[in-house]
């Protein structure tokens, strides 16, 4: 044992968590300080050195609607138990009178109608996405804003102590839970100072942040409305409980459009999984893009009506083009836009393109995603020389 003065690198990241962050920046555009968070707290977690006898970690998203508060959550999930799912979440707006309390913790013995009620909130429910590996529940307070008094009291208990008592005395542990809350507190605020900026100019801003020449100072100012609308509103006994608060910011148009490509992947890998055993591979031309964008997200939504205006123009009607039998296994398809019709239009541009060169589009489709795959990757496509192609 000799006198090893060797330097340490306290920022180096391990394996579990370093997957868990590469996970996440995979899924959601942007809000690194969110992400860094998670996996901090994570890293703590899985190094046992999370204080005792409180929550593994109380995290505060604030933030505009539709900025991935909720998504972030759902993307932990996702990669820790392989299940976006597996988040036991509380809409804090469905709880507002006591009786919808009792929904949550149970009601006394004796009370009528006790056999009835399960507790949303048991120790069973926040066990229940326990693997062999992970024994760590996501516990998500959404909307916290809209909290009654009576869950706001059971939430500081959570947060303080990591128990819960139920309706008939029994007690739940959350010491093996990460908290989520979510509130969009503070966010017109933040737009109000974002606001010479948004619109039409949100493209110049992205510009200039890439380029380094603003923003820190104004990114600064936009986190700080955030915290300061939290500690108006939220009591300090609350807020002291908190371990970290994030500030999402609001999404300008090129992160929308990463989040399009993100969901454009869902729904084709959704079609490459599908027990009805035909994949076809698709791809959007930039007007198409914009429609999308155009109809699901918006400066004061963010990216919230985006996955229903993917459904409502492209994923039912190309639901009606496989029923119909006008898509088949092999094909590829451009989606484009009429602006005269303002919908989308399907051509199809190859047929019985080979499986695995559909696949290679899929992985190379990571560079300039959908949009740019288009017809030439068809005749680039090896095997597929063969195919008809109807571009013109
Ligand atoms: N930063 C983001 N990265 C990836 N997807 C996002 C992001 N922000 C929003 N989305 C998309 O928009 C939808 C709505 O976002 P959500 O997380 O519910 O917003 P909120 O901040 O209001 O909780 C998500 O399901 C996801 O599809
Ligand atoms: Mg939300």
């Amino acid at each position: 044992m000799g006198c090893l003065n060797k330097q340490l690198d306290p920022t180096l990241t391990g394996v579990e968590s370093e997957q868990l962050d590469s996970d996440l920046r995979k899924r959601i555009v942007g809000q690194e300080e969110a992400i860094e968070q998670i996996v901090n707290t994570y890293q703590t977690y899985l190094a046992g050195m999370s204080s005792p006898g409180r929550p593994v970690g109380n995290l505060l998203f604030l933030g505009p609607t539709g900025s991935g508060k909720t998504r972030m959550v759902e993307a932990a999930a996702e990669s820790l138990v392989g299940d976006a799912r597996a988040v036991v979440k509380i809409d804090c707006a469905e709880f507002q009178h006591s009786h919808e309390i009792s929904k949550l913790i149970g009601s006394p013995p004796g009370y009528l109608g006790h056999r009835e009620t399960h507790a949303l909130l048991s120790q069973e429910v926040l066990n229940q996405y326990h693997t062999e590996k992970i024994k760590l529940s996501l516990v998500l307070f959404d909307e916290i804003e809209k909290a009654s008094d009576a869950l706001w009291n059971l939430l500081l208990g959570i947060l303080d102590k990591a128990t819960l008592t139920l309706g008939d005395n029994r007690r739940v542990d959350f010491s093996r839970a990460m908290i989520f809350m979510t509130s969009n507190l503070g966010a017109s605020e933040m737009n109000s100072l974002l606001r010479p900026n948004l619109g039409f100019a949100a493209g110049e801003v992205e510009r200039r942040q890439a380029a380094g020449m603003v923003d820190d100072t104004l990114s600064e100012k936009v986190s700080r409305a955030g915290v300061e609308a939290a500690r108006r509103k939220f009591t300090p006994e609350f807020m002291n409980r908190i371990d970290k608060t994030v500030v999402f910011r609001p999404l300008g148009e090129g992160e929308l459009r990463k989040i399009l490509a993100l969901e454009l992947d869902i729904v084709q890998q959704r079609i490459f999984n599908s027990a009805h055993g035909a994949p076809f591979v698709f791809s959007l031309t930039d007007g198409a893009q914009d429609f999308l964008l155009r109809e699901g997200t918006d400066l004061k939504y963010g990216a919230r009506h985006l996955k229903r205006a993917i459904d409502r123009n492209l994923v039912h009607s190309l639901s009606n083009l496989i029923a119909t039998a006008q898509v088949r296994a092999g094909d590829l398809l451009r989606v484009g836009y009429d602006s005269a019709l303002q919908r989308l239009t399907f051509v199809k541009e190859a047929e019985d393109v080979p499986a695995y060169a559909m696949v290679q589009m899929l992985d190379r489709s990571a560079a300039p995603r959908w949009g740019a795959v288009s017809a030439s990757a068809a005749v680039e496509m090896p095997g597929a020389a063969n195919a008809k192609s109807s571009r013109r």
